[in-house]
């Protein structure tokens, strides 16, 4: 059988107003929607063939992925297969330009490279909202990376999520902001996000968190058209901390912040008290990203780097979405 390729690159993003919160499962539809800031510094290549394997192979890097990684691929090519009538084996090469396994978030850029990418292989002509909802599939935080820039992830309302992808709201270069990104552990998260939103789900806080939503919704979008940067600080970072409440009262708890994380999160308020324009967010890890104006950035990563507690810094700025490579 001939052979049918792709390759595609996709970047990270980071919500500012947060998805934490599924109402289907089996098809990632979120409960409220997000808005999110993709990233350049963090990227995922993806090259996916159709027909060149015996069988459905996934290789992140070097080495094999593991068997929950290929079955995350899989609902998005099942999708793509089923849509172009295609039975032949899948083989996926994955390579990330940031360390894996260092808890930094990848599913968003990896699941949206994919998708661009094996619809391409596959030969179908999806819009870039049908692309999104495929990336969707993968992992939620995916629609969000088919789109640079500022980006809106609509929770939709249709059963069958043909209504649940992301818009691009503003493009990269609308506002010149920057990321420090403090990693202070690079350990696998324990809990991965589909299990932690199931146990988020019967949290007392979680449906305080969702009931906020729409309105952090309405203050980001007015905080980024202005470029208000404490306006969009007091909406990130109550969206943060809302969700962290959430899953912290969840049974079990789920505690995914460190003590090094808040030692991040004090230094990043101090450094807004006296007058530099940065914020903090965090996701399901212990990692805490500072956004800031792109000009106090050297200033942001020498005030986190010295804090002692934090093994690397990583520095990105606003990005493009996904692109084909060939
Ligand atoms: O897309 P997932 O299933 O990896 O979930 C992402 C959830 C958060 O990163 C915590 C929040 C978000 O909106 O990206």
């Amino acid at each position: 059988m001939s052979s049918l390729r792709a390759t595609a690159r996709a970047r990270s993003n980071i919500a500012l107003v947060k998805y934490w919160g599924k109402r289907d499962a089996r098809l990632n539809l979120p409960a409220a929607g997000s808005l999110s800031l993709t990233l350049d510094g963090l990227q995922t290549t993806t090259t996916v063939c159709f027909g060149a394997s015996a069988s459905d192979e996934l290789v992140l890097g070097d080495a094999p992925a593991p068997p929950a990684a290929l079955a995350k691929a899989l609902r998005v090519v099942d999708r793509v297969r089923a849509l172009a009538a295609l039975q032949a084996p899948v083989r996926i090469e994955s390579s990330n330009s940031f360390p894996t396994g260092a808890g930094l978030a990848s599913s968003a850029s990896g699941l949206a490279a994919l998708a661009v990418a094996a619809a391409h292989a596959a030969g179908l002509a999806l819009s870039p909202a049908e692309l999104s909802a495929l990336a969707r599939l993968g992992s939620g935080s995916a629609c969000r990376s088919v789109f640079g820039g500022f980006v809106e992830w609509r929770a939709g309302e249709a059963a069958d999520g043909s209504d649940s992808h992301a818009v691009p709201l503003f493009p990269p270069a609308h506002w010149g902001l920057a990321v420090c990104v403090a990693v202070v552990s690079e350990d696998a998260k324990p809990t991965g996000s589909s299990e932690g939103m199931q146990r988020t789900a019967g949290s007392p806080f979680q449906a305080a968190f969702l009931a906020g939503v729409a309105e952090d919704l309405d203050a980001a979008r007015a905080a980024i058209a202005a470029r208000a940067l404490s306006e969009l600080a007091r909406v990130a970072e109550r969206s943060c901390l809302r969700m962290h409440a959430a899953m912290m009262a969840a049974d079990p708890p789920l505690l995914y912040l460190r003590p090094q994380s808040w030692q991040v999160i004090e230094a990043a308020m101090r450094l807004r008290a006296r007058g530099v324009p940065a914020f903090f967010t965090a996701d399901a890890g212990p990692n805490v990203k500072i956004f800031c104006e792109a000009g106090a950035l050297a200033e942001v990563t020498r005030t986190i780097a010295a804090l002692g507690c934090v093994r690397r810094v990583l520095e990105a700025h606003p990005g493009a979405g996904v692109e084909l490579l060939e």
